[in-house]
């Protein structure tokens, strides 16, 4: 009997301190990323100068202007950058199962993954080109020229959908790493890739036998954004405050540049 009291009286005080922690304020998403002491963020590193793989003295490194952004935003919290790579199909999925604090990845945002995370203010304006073998160059003037084109484009990314729009769904391959996709157009296998600008201007100016045509692919979209988890004010408020401090400073052009140079571009 005594034991079953003194349970129930530590059962109490658990049920008390726990009432009372939560009359304070909630816990703050920045103070458990700085008790964490990193910040973890998610990305797709195939991506070409927004985020890829380079050798940095012999060491296999992710790099890339959005790398910069995120590292500035680890940075100014005073904590390590801890990136974390997986297929794009699979990052906003894992953000909301609370796998890291952000993604950015070229991404922009649209009503259905409103819906599923927020996203902070746009730090670029986005557009698609599309990337084709040098001898296809002159082939694709307009958007209805691509109407049965064999278009490749990556899974799970609105440039899919677009590729879907305009060369139609039977005519559109989905691949989830755009290095099989340059593969596959290198060999001849697909006529045209739909990818993000920077994407597009980096391979055709690497690779001898790719070239970049615009064909004015409309954007609706506001540019490219990180993501948070959904109602995760605090950190994106953080996020928006750094952006609007980088922009001032046009930190974001130097970034730009140095990671076209890392990504083997020489402007
Ligand atoms: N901008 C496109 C989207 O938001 C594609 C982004 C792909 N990013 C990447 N890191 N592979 O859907």
């Amino acid at each position: 009997m005594k034991k079953i009291l003194s349970l129930l009286l530590a059962a109490c005080m658990i049920f008390s301190l726990a009432a009372c922690s939560g009359g304070d304020k909630k816990a703050s998403a920045i103070d458990e990323i700085k008790a964490k002491g990193q910040l973890t963020v998610g990305t797709s590193a195939d991506y070409p100068p927004y985020e890829f793989h380079t050798e940095i003295d012999g060491k296999d490194t992710i790099v890339g202007f959005d790398i910069a952004i995120a590292q500035a935003i680890a940075d100014d919290l005073g904590v390590k950058l801890n990136i974390v790579d997986m297929s794009f199909d699979n990052l906003l999925m894992s953000l909301s199962n609370g796998e890291f604090d952000m993604v950015i990845a070229g991404i922009t945002s649209n009503e259905e993954r409103k819906k599923a995370v927020d996203f902070s203010d746009p730090y670029l304006v986005s557009k698609s080109l599309i990337l084709v073998k040098n001898e296809n160059a002159d082939k694709y003037k307009t958007l209805d020229d691509l109407k049965g084109a064999k278009g490749g484009a990556q899974t799970g990314t609105i440039t899919y959908d677009r590729c879907v729009l305009y060369c139609g769904e039977e005519s559109t391959v989905g691949l989830a790493k755009v290095q099989d996709l340059i593969m596959e157009l290198q060999a001849g296998k697909l006529d045209l890739l739909f990818l993000d600008y920077m994407t597009v201007l980096t391979y055709a100016a690497v690779k001898d036998d790719l070239s970049a045509v615009d064909v004015n692919i409309p954007s609706e979209n506001e540019g490219y954004q990180i993501a948070v988890q959904k109602g995760n004010d605090e950190l994106n408020t953080y996020i928006n405050g750094v952006l609007a401090k980088l922009a001032e400073e046009n930190a974001i052009e130097g970034y730009i540049v140095e990671a076209q140079q890392l990504a083997g571009m020489d402007e």
